[in-house]
């Protein structure tokens, strides 16, 4: 058995530059972002929340160079299909494959005012595919900066952010919060990134060096994964609709508090009581893990992912076995602090911190107790966090 592959990546730009050479007859400009691992936090960000996400050593690299025409040709050796779109009549929304991710970005850019002109475009990766750990970010915001260097034009990273989250609302059709476009733009090697999802302020909260973050691949990705997600926010829109009766201030469950939300318990739908009761706490638990962890308390930060775990499984209802086996797993495990599910659920990841000393060991261990449980054998990869995006040439 193989149980840990260890992040961070090792793709070399030099590579891709000579397999964009040898393509498309140019030197290209290469640029990267990473994909994220969110330590708490979860399904806040769409709520106005707080979340404390960190960038991790996986990354889509994006090369590019101008073409004399005003064509758009996407291509990547690891997903099928060459893609040739016009500039001047670019699909408004999905295309239904891979460079969705690309084309949003570009058609919203063009909408946005900023001048295009025509590119080849070569996508390279390694952030794990459908496992929680935003490798769709990390192809926006890879494209977004790739495609703004090459018209010469500039935006700060918050806007990038903002206009890739844009990318997969209104062009991809998939309703996400701010959370992976901002980390991976914006989050610092060896931090945790505490991110306010409605004024956009930020911290930077220095993790122990000591300390690894490692993620656990269920390898399960159940269906409902995207209806669902869907599904829990209108849930809690509902919640802070109806919750709004009683105090019109009330914007979204952010500014709900748990007295408030206990005194109108029967006043809502019992899902949407569950839903908004998870979101209300695990705000509250994204500040007490910001707090813990400044004070170097990561026994007090690995009870919060502990409590956020069980309130994603019991009120929010978006784990599963695996994931359920996988954070059940790590218990009793030396060097382990703590650990819950991560990203937006129904299979994919759970993230466990965990002295470094011990990384290797529990690695191993945690891989083999849960394919004795679920008969999967799963994916290890021990992280740091890593910078966010930028050009690598
Ligand atoms: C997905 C979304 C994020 C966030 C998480 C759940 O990763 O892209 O915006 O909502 O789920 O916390």
């Amino acid at each position: 058995m193989d149980p840990a592959s260890v992040a961070p990546s090792q793709m070399k730009a030099s590579e891709l530059a000579g397999d964009f050479e040898k393509i498309f007859g140019s030197q290209p400009r290469i640029f990267r972002a990473p994909g994220r691992v969110n330590l708490i936090g979860e399904h806040t960000d769409y709520n106005d929340g707080y979340v404390m996400p960190a960038a991790i050593g996986f990354f889509t690299q994006v090369a590019i160079a101008p073409r004399s025409d005003r064509k758009l040709v996407v291509r990547s050796e690891e997903f099928d299909g060459d893609f040739e779109f016009d500039l001047d009549h670019l699909p408004t929304s999905r295309v239904g494959a891979w460079c969705d991710y690309v084309l949003g970005v570009t058609s919203l850019l063009q909408q946005d005012g900023h001048p295009l002109r025509g590119a080849n475009v070569l996508v390279r990766g390694d952030v794990p595919i459908g496992a929680g750990l935003s490798s769709s970010a990390a192809v926006e915001v890879a494209s977004a900066l790739a495609f703004l260097d090459l018209n010469g034009d500039r935006l700060a990273l918050a806007e990038v952010a903002k206009l890739c989250q844009r990318a997969e609302n209104t062009f991809v059709g998939a309703r996400v919060g701010i959370m992976d476009q901002f980390v991976s733009c914006m989050g610092k090697a060896g931090h945790a990134f505490f991110l306010d999802c409605r004024s956009l302020a930020f911290k930077l909260v220095p993790l122990p060096p000591d300390i690894r973050l490692v993620v656990c691949n269920t390898m399960v990705k159940h269906a409902l994964a995207s209806g669902s997600y869907n599904t829990r926010r209108a849930e809690c829109e509902e919640g802070a609709r109806i919750l709004a009766r009683w105090d019109p201030k009330i914007r979204a469950l952010r500014d709900v508090t748990g007295e408030l939300l206990e005194r109108h318990e029967n006043d809502l739908p019992v899902n949407v009581y569950k839903r908004c009761s998870h979101i209300v706490r695990e705000n509250q638990r994204v500040l007490d893990a910001v707090a813990s962890l400044t004070e170097g308390n990561l026994t007090r930060v690995g009870e919060l992912m502990r409590d956020s775990h069980r309130s994603l499984r019991d009120l929010y209802e978006v784990s599963c076995r695996e994931l359920d086996v996988m954070v059940e797993a790590a218990e009793g495990l030396p060097g382990y602090c703590g650990g819950r599910m991560t990203g937006g659920g129904f299979g994919g990841c759970t993230v466990n911190l965990v002295h470094s000393a011990n990384a290797d060991h529990f690695a191993e261990r945690i891989a083999r107790r849960y394919q004795d449980a679920i008969g999967i054998q799963p994916n290890v990869y021990i992280c740091s966090a890593e910078d966010g995006a930028q050009a690598l040439n």
